[in-house]
């Protein structure tokens, strides 16, 4: 990393800036992982002061910073903070080149530069654009950098032109598209638990495992973001960035090596590998549904036919995976917050314990804790004692509070803001992934949008989801699991 930094913050007077871009940055401060000479420049269209500015992220940063705040240490970050007014439309060529010169004034000399776009989808191609016309994307005096927020395109036509768009002024290398659940510790895990280990991988394919279960369950419902939220749904919001890659991970073969280009190739293999969906094949392989008193909620529309719930079946087509199901749900105003993957294996062949026949044996399952609590369980069968042969299942259990302290864990941003400033792609997502993501889903949502569209199930708020959706993983004869938490219930 250069001694000298700039990062520059679009959409500096929202949400994610003040939540998890600057507080995140502070984290990084205090462990003084960032390049001493640093400065953070946000951008726009309110009329906002340095001080204003300042004092607008103190409040954030004293909320949700993991780091003590302490006045010496605010003082000292916050002196980086800078604060530039842009005009209303990012198409006005007018805060590229005030920005360009402030920015000039401000650094004096060669300088490495992050740009970070926390601006609403339709903005990234003209910013982009923007900055290059303004000669701010030429690498000449020190690298650039673009961080793209998500969603990155709402269907595939949408994220080839997006990605067509950036090509025109960056190189595919300049690009960051980001996807935070990448930069989740329990996420990366993953592939540590995977490949680090001898005793999962010779188990893990068709031969062992009977399916996959990827969760993904929040308690919250769309809040503010109504605006954005109805119309697009779960399935673009969660499934085409977050549980895809949670997908690949699960079921990518080993990379060679950890650099991005190894990894992503693998991820970009399995994707392409996932049997895709036909329009007539939908009502078959999904389901979804929309919680109760959703369509009452301020900025959805009455007639909303968003979904807030989904679940799919997917089929990896290769020799690892052939025939294995892997279920993936998600939805909002579930019962709990949690993030799960759930690989059950298949029943030993034959079994020589009297067990009592009514008692069915539970299979293995590994749980992959991604949140809250964070950890690995592995349900295994065990003999009761002082009994002669009586089976019961327990649980052995990873915690990585236990193992690590309970705040062993940071936040995702900060490791991701890290690795864009030190140049390491590893952990964004390739420009051909998220078109190919969406390809897998287009026919999905053209199929729920369809006139002879399937049934849009309704749910209760604080429920599991839509019974329908026990009963589309009931047909194949097998049942939503929970594996994590401290006790491990069912359902
Ligand atoms: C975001 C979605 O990408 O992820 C939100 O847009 C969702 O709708 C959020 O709430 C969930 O993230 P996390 O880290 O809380 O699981």
């Amino acid at each position: 990393m250069a001694d000298t930094t700039t990062i520059v913050i679009f959409g500096a007077s929202g949400d994610l800036t003040q939540r998890k871009l600057i507080p995140a940055l502070f984290n990084l401060r205090c462990k003084q992982r960032l390049p001493t000479n640093l400065q953070i420049v946000g951008v726009a269209s309110t009329a906002l002061t340095d001080a204003d500015f300042r004092a607008r992220l103190r409040a954030g940063v004293d909320q949700f910073a993991v780091a003590p705040f302490t006045e010496n240490e605010w003082n000292d970050f916050s002196a980086r903070l800078f604060y530039r007014a842009g005009a209303r439309s990012v198409t006005d060529f007018k805060t590229y080149a005030r920005l360009a010169q402030s920015l000039a004034e401000l650094e004096r000399g060669e300088v490495d530069r992050l740009y970070y776009l926390a601006t609403p989808p339709q903005f990234f191609a003209d910013i982009v654009a923007g900055l290059g016309r303004a000669g701010m994307t030429n690498e000449s005096a020190g690298w650039r950098r673009v961080v793209i927020e998500k969603p990155f395109g709402s269907d595939l036509a949408s994220a080839r032109a997006l990605n067509q768009k950036l090509h025109q002024t960056l190189d595919e290398k300049q690009i960051y598209r980001i996807d935070h659940y990448l930069g989740k510790e329990t996420v990366q895990n993953i592939l540590v638990s995977r490949f680090a280990n001898m005793v999962y991988e010779p188990l893990w394919n068709r031969n062992y495992i009977d399916h996959v279960q990827i969760t993904v369950a929040e308690e919250v419902g769309v809040g503010h973001r109504a605006g954005y939220y109805d119309g697009v749904g779960v399935l673009r919001d969660m499934f085409q960035n977050h549980l895809l890659q949670l997908l690949s991970l699960v079921a990518m073969e080993p990379p060679a090596s950890f650099d991005a280009d190894a990894s992503r190739e693998q991820k970009v293999q399995v994707l392409k590998a996932i049997r895709p969906i036909a329009m007539d094949q939908v009502e078959h392989h999904t389901m979804r549904g929309q919680y109760r008193g959703y369509r009452e909620e301020a900025g959805v529309a009455r007639d909303s036919q968003t979904e807030t719930y989904a679940a799919l079946r997917l089929f990896i087509d290769n020799w690892r995976w052939q025939d294995v199901p892997f279920y993936l749900r998600s939805g909002k105003r579930m019962a709990e917050k949690s993030s799960e993957v759930i690989i059950q294996f298949k029943q030993p062949p034959h079994l020589m314990f009297p067990n009592p026949r009514e008692r069915e044996l539970e299979p293995n399952r590994l749980a992959l804790c991604l949140q809250p609590d964070e950890g690995i369980h592995l349900r295994t069968q065990a003999k009761v004692p002082d009994t002669v042969a009586d089976l019961r299942s327990v649980d052995l259990e990873f915690h990585y509070r236990d193992s690590f302290g309970a705040d062993a864990i940071p936040e995702a941003y900060e490791r991701l803001l890290l690795d864009a400033l030190n140049g390491d792609a590893s952990l964004f997502t390739r420009g051909d992934r998220a078109e190919i993501a969406w390809s897998l889903l287009d026919p999905i949502i053209a199929a729920w949008h369809s006139p002879d569209a399937p049934l849009l199930a309704t749910y209760e708020p604080g429920s599991w989801g839509p019974l329908d959706a026990d009963e589309f993983i009931a047909r194949d004869g097998r049942m939503w699991l929970r594996g994590c938490g401290r006790h491990v219930k069912e359902k």
